[in-house]
């Protein structure tokens, strides 16, 4: 089966997560992507938490499958030389280096083109550009604390809390890769190469804009009435971190199921949406509240939401999370169990769907990784091993027409 960015040529010279991230996705739907690396070291993640000596890290192999690997150091001539051939001869060019890092090495915006008009150059970084912060480098819990999600996120008693998830990293490469695509899209129409920039900033921001409506909602009226803090507890001037509530505006919650005093994931995640409060009574045991004015609807729920929260709980006290659920689907009651990463990676359904792939690797054999979250109808997704460092060096080099002995001197002077 015929992938969709077949003939699509990547110079993927980014590390870490973010740039990775991006490049993997479109490797999967069939972009020839090369990574390109430092001679010696590469990214930074092949060493980084490593949990085999002298293997590549999990961190490294589970953001680089379906990738070609070329070592080049591109602040010696022949390494420049050997980029500008790649950058004449390739489609899109991906970098997430710190401010600057690319036009000190010779590769400014305007010398891309002269290379190649039609190069579609697309960069992260921290800050956009302009910002007052545009010459920090930045990581992932440093973007979700310029984003908004750390301030809004956690207990309002506590800290400011980052999330789990990649929301700094991953989630830029994500927004990067529609960037990519549509300047792709562009390209077909007007024949011209363009840059595509995404801030880590503005990506967390992107997924916090419920946050900013609150913050304006809040400044009109001074309450949040969906937030815990309504109506007993007291509101500043700013958007409070709100525990577990649900942020689109329907009242939520993490709750207790059978075995939570020890299994730190025996929970369940209960919204009460309006449209299900009447099948909630029902699979509770308290069809008294149906059409109880105190209870009927979301206004007259909320200054009893901690009341309701307690008896689902106590509900739920005899109930494991799946029996729960099991229970609660059947009434089309909106809910998940709290999932550890050990139930996911065991999750048979995600094992079928592809979501959760085994992927062998030369040194480390099978390991697990999560493949694409995006499904098509007419194509199929493989994920594929990533490469060892340089392994596709001398391959690559001979495709831009090295010769061997070129290559060979090439590999003495370290050039890659
Ligand atoms: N050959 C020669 N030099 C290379 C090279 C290669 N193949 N690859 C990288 N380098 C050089 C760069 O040119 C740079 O040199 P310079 O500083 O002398 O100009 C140097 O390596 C360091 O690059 P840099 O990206 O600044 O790495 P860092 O380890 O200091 O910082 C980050 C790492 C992630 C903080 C930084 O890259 C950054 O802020 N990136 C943008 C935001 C981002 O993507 N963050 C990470 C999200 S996962």
């Amino acid at each position: 089966m015929s992938k969709a960015l077949e003939g699509i040529k990547i110079i993927d010279f980014t590390h870490v997560q973010a740039g990775p991230a991006c490049t993997q996705l479109l490797a999967w739907f069939g972009a020839d992507v090369i990574k390109v690396e430092r001679p010696g070291s590469g990214d930074v993640t092949r060493s980084q938490l490593r949990d085999i000596p002298d293997a590549d890290a999990l961190y490294f192999i589970m953001l680089n499958s379906n990738k070609r690997s070329i070592t080049l150091n591109t602040k010696t001539p022949e390494g420049k030389e050997v980029l500008e051939k790649l950058i004449r001869e390739s489609d899109v060019m991906v970098e997430n280096f710190g401010p600057g890092a690319l036009d000190r090495m010779g590769f400014t915006w305007e010398h891309i083109m002269e290379l190649n008009p039609k190069m579609i150059l697309a960069s992260v970084k921290g800050f956009s550009e302009g910002h007052h912060y545009e010459d920090l480098k930045v990581y992932e819990n440093v973007a979700q604390c310029a984003g908004g999600a750390a301030s809004t996120s956690g207990w309002w008693d506590g800290p400011p809390t980052v999330s789990g998830a990649a929301l700094g990293d991953s989630n830029t490469g994500m927004h990067l890769a529609i960037g990519i695509l549509t300047a792709l899209r562009a390209r077909d129409k007007d024949g011209k190469g363009q840059k595509v920039a995404v801030s880590m900033q503005d990506s967390v921001l992107n997924l916090c804009r419920v946050k900013l409506r609150d913050q304006q909602r809040l400044d009109r009226i001074g309450y949040l009435e969906e937030y815990p803090q309504y109506p007993h507890g007291e509101f500043s001037d700013v958007v409070p971190r709100g525990g577990n509530a649900g942020g689109g505006g329907q009242p939520g919650w993490v709750l207790k199921c059978k075995g939570w005093e020890t299994d730190p994931n025996a929970y369940i995640y209960f919204t009460i949406q309006g449209h299900a409060w009447a099948p909630i009574c029902d699979a509770i045991g308290k069809p008294e509240w149906k059409n109880d004015p105190d209870y009927m609807t979301a206004e007259a729920r909320q200054p009893h939401i901690k009341e309701i929260f307690a008896t689902i709980e106590a509900w739920l006290g005899d109930k494991t999370k799946y029996e729960a659920v099991n229970i609660l689907r059947k009434f089309d009651i909106p809910c998940s169990p709290v999932l550890s990463m050990k139930e996911i990676a065991a999750d048979a359904s995600l094992r079928e769907s592809g979501t959760i792939v085994e992927v062998e690797h030369k040194q480390r054999g099978k390991y697990l990784t999560v493949g694409s979250p995006i499904k098509f109808s007419d194509m199929d997704v493989e994920v594929t091993g990533s490469p060892l460092l340089g392994e596709h060096t001398d391959e690559i080099l001979t495709e831009l027409g090295y010769d061997n002995e070129k290559i060979a001197s090439m590999h003495k002077a370290g050039a890659v």
